[in-house]
């Protein structure tokens, strides 16, 4: 007995810090604090539907308590229902439990038919598309339009209506970016579509809302929204193939104390990259402009150039990029990409081709 007193506390005091946890986790990806177009009308909707219950609600139960006041009072005194209160009841019954909620879903009703039209994934857009396709448990972003091709990142500009089209290679993933849009399923083998619109800069978290396996919580992403100019800057760097190492010098690479530390690091990276095309990387990934043509995974062209690894899951930095690298499995269990048992000195050298790939 003794044990299941104290228990109760703490199990309650852990499921409180789990469900404040949750509040925490969830601001950074709050429908609360619309920005986009689609994501506005879905709130407005969304509070319609919370004031009118909570007023509702508000008035049922003071409704019940003033019954239930009054009743006590007049069992007290042993007074009877005057003369003409059925006809009020009546009148009551025909207000209250059928003309009033009939007037309040009607007027959901045409509400929500005006979300559907204003989020319909049909609507006219302003030219550009992004096609974006889903895999476990990362997103692969590509602007056909320019032959751009990214993982995990949608950069788009202010004040466009953008398409985004969308399919999936494996399962059924679901686009979600709370403060700019409602939910959209990929589907495999079918194509389904969705727009973006905002005119507020800044980057705003997106997540897989469709359950998809193991690592379905840490299949998130980001959309980046720029001003037109800065927006057309990056897709123009995005465009640029990967940088192209100085060559490596003949035999085992100079480190010579002669060597300026500029060409040190030149030397490393050209021996890191090397060290990338003699791997299995290149199986597996792509780097514009290179023999590594690999679609399986993440597109690595730009890769220096992302906020984060692993699908949202870690900060793009030195030390996060080498714990990936050497052990993927340790972070997102379940995930596609093998660790690497390279020796120390390949491994800093891939890592260090790898941070150059701006
Ligand atoms: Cu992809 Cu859940």
């Amino acid at each position: 007995m003794t044990g299941r007193r104290t228990s109760l506390p703490v199990i309650a005091a852990a499921a409180g810090a789990v469900l404040l946890g949750g509040c925490a986790a969830a601001e950074e990806q709050s429908p609360l604090n619309p920005v986009g177009r689609s994501a506005e009308a879905i709130d407005v909707h969304w509070q319609t539907m919370l004031w009118t219950g909570t007023a509702v609600w508000v008035i049922v139960v003071a409704m019940m308590v003033a019954t239930l006041v009054r009743r006590r009072r007049k069992d007290g005194t042993g007074e009877s229902r005057g003369e003409g209160g059925g006809g009020r009841a009546i009148l009551f019954v025909a207000l209250a439990g059928a003309v009033i909620p009939a007037v309040i879903i009607v007027g959901i009703t045409v509400q929500s038919v005006w979300v559907l039209q204003e989020t319909d994934p049909g609507q006219e857009v302003d030219g550009r598309t992004i096609t974006v396709t889903g895999h476990q448990y990362w997103w692969e972003v590509e602007y056909p339009e320019h032959g751009v091709v990214t993982a995990n990142e949608i950069h788009i500009p202010t004040g466009e209506r953008v398409r985004l089209e969308l399919t999936s290679d494996d399962v059924v993933h679901s686009v979600w970016v709370p403060e700019l849009s409602g939910k959209t399923d990929m589907v495999p083998g079918r194509a389904t579509s969705m727009w973006l619109e905002t005119d507020e800069p800044g980057t705003y978290w997106g997540q897989c809302a469709e359950y998809c396996g193991m690592q379905h919580a840490l299949m998130r992403f980001i959309v980046v929204v720029h001003e037109p100019a800065e927006f057309e800057g990056w897709l123009a760097a995005q465009g640029q193939p990967g940088a192209e190492p100085a060559a490596v010098p003949s035999g085992e690479p100079d480190v010579s104390t002669q060597d300026t530390p500029a060409e040190q690091d030149s030397e490393l990276v050209a021996r890191g990259r090397e060290v990338f095309m003699s791997s299995s990387c290149v199986y597996c990934h792509a780097i514009s402009g290179t023999e590594a043509q690999g679609r399986e995974g993440p597109d690595l062209t730009h890769l220096a150039s992302r906020d984060t690894l692993a699908a949202g899951t870690l900060p793009n930095n030195p030390g996060n990029l080498a714990a990936w690298v050497v052990d993927p499995q340790a972070i997102k269990p379940g995930n596609e990409m093998p660790g690497t048992d390279l020796a120390g000195d390949e491994l800093q050298a891939l890592l260090a081709y790898l941070e150059s790939l701006e």
